[in-house]
């Protein structure tokens, strides 16, 4: 074989590689696997051409080299633009042959949404944990001791029945309200600052359009030397421009609470009717929302702090009835009846 020889079947060589790929194409890639085996396999044209260089004189070789390579990068180009047209095609088929109509509309799937008593709920909680409260819990079945006693409610006082209790046992209670956290957390905590907010479900024996067997109560607790109860009226006064708006007004009317010492109910104003008087609010202008007070003595005094150096506040109030002012909603039931119809609008 001399030089020439080679150098030829290298030319011939490239003019064949660029019509089968010509007629490939042509052919939508038919035969295209066959093709590359046959001129860049292990043992295909293009390392023949390699492997025939040996007849060449060898300061020919690099050159020759040289060539063979460019070839094959070329070669390797070509076949790859081809099988990438080759691949889209092959999907470009399956599709047109499925029967799945990928431009349809889908079926959209309903996006869920939080619960109103949640909403009230996390607000209340974010709305105090902004203001330094930490969170805390106590049982929903207790000892009646956490639910009454501890908090100045002795066995045969009046207020036991103010609450229609479920007992589940000898003086054990579902509680009636989450004061019995307040007890819980002071048993367990030394003397000091407290700062705390508990809510939870609370259970009594009631059922009418305002009253449920089970609603939610965030109880608030704060205790530190010199608190008073201009200090309670200032939370509570901006936890309600909080829920119901700026400038909504606060009204502290005088009540009884065995656990705390004055007591006193709280109502905001009417934030339907701004105070003028509505259906809402009973044509009062006002609207009920919570107990509070100072916390009574006999309280710190039965959980061991000490009632000359520590004073403080508490206030309880009905998650429930807040969701019902605020969404307007009629009767207390709808809220834990699970009916998607009446959810589905919040
Ligand atoms: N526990 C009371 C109830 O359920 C509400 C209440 C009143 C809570 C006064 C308090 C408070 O913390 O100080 O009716």
């Amino acid at each position: 074989m001399d030089s020439n020889n080679v150098n030829q079947d290298l030319e011939s060589l490239k003019i064949r590689l660029l019509a089968d790929l010509d007629t490939c194409d042509q052919g939508g890639g038919d035969g295209l696997e066959e093709l590359k085996v046959r001129y860049l396999g292990k043992k295909g044209e293009i390392y023949g051409l390699m492997r025939g260089m040996g007849a060449l004189p060898a300061d020919q070789r690099p050159a020759f080299g040289q060539m063979v390579n460019t070839l094959r990068d070329l070669a390797e180009e070509r076949f790859a633009v081809l099988e990438s047209r080759a691949a889209e095609q092959a999907i470009a088929a399956k599709l047109s042959a499925s029967t799945v109509d990928p431009t349809l509309p889908g079926t959209r799937s309903e996006l869920g949404h939080l619960h109103p008593l949640t909403v009230v709920r996390d607000d209340t909680i974010d709305f105090f944990r902004g203001m330094g409260f930490e969170l805390a819990e106590a049982p929903e079945v207790d000892h009646e001791w956490y639910n009454f006693e501890a908090l100045n409610i002795p066995p045969e006082h009046p207020a036991r029945d103010m609450h229609d209790t479920f007992y589940v046992d000898e003086g054990v209670v579902m509680r009636t309200h989450t004061s019995n956290v307040q007890v819980h957390y002071l048993l367990g905590h030394e003397p000091g600052p407290v700062r705390m907010l508990a809510p939870g479900c609370v259970y009594r024996v009631d059922n009418d359009a305002s009253h449920a067997p089970m609603f939610q109560q965030v109880e608030c607790l704060v205790i530190d030397e010199n608190i008073s109860f201009s200090h309670l009226k200032g939370v509570m006064l901006l936890w309600a421009e909080h829920v119901f708006g700026k400038g909504t007004k606060l009204r502290v009317r005088p009540s009884y609470f065995p656990f705390t010492e004055p007591s006193a109910e709280v109502d905001v104003s009417c934030s339907l009717c701004g105070g003028a008087g509505c259906r809402l609010c009973k044509h009062t202008g006002w609207i009920e929302v919570g107990g509070c007070g100072s916390v009574d003595p006999a309280v710190l005094t039965q959980v061991g702090w000490d009632p000359e150096r520590w004073t403080g506040f508490a206030f309880g109030f009905g998650i429930d009835r807040i969701a019902l002012l605020k969404y307007g909603i009629p009767n207390i039931g709808l809220l834990t009846r699970n009916e998607a119809g009446f959810l589905r609008q919040f």
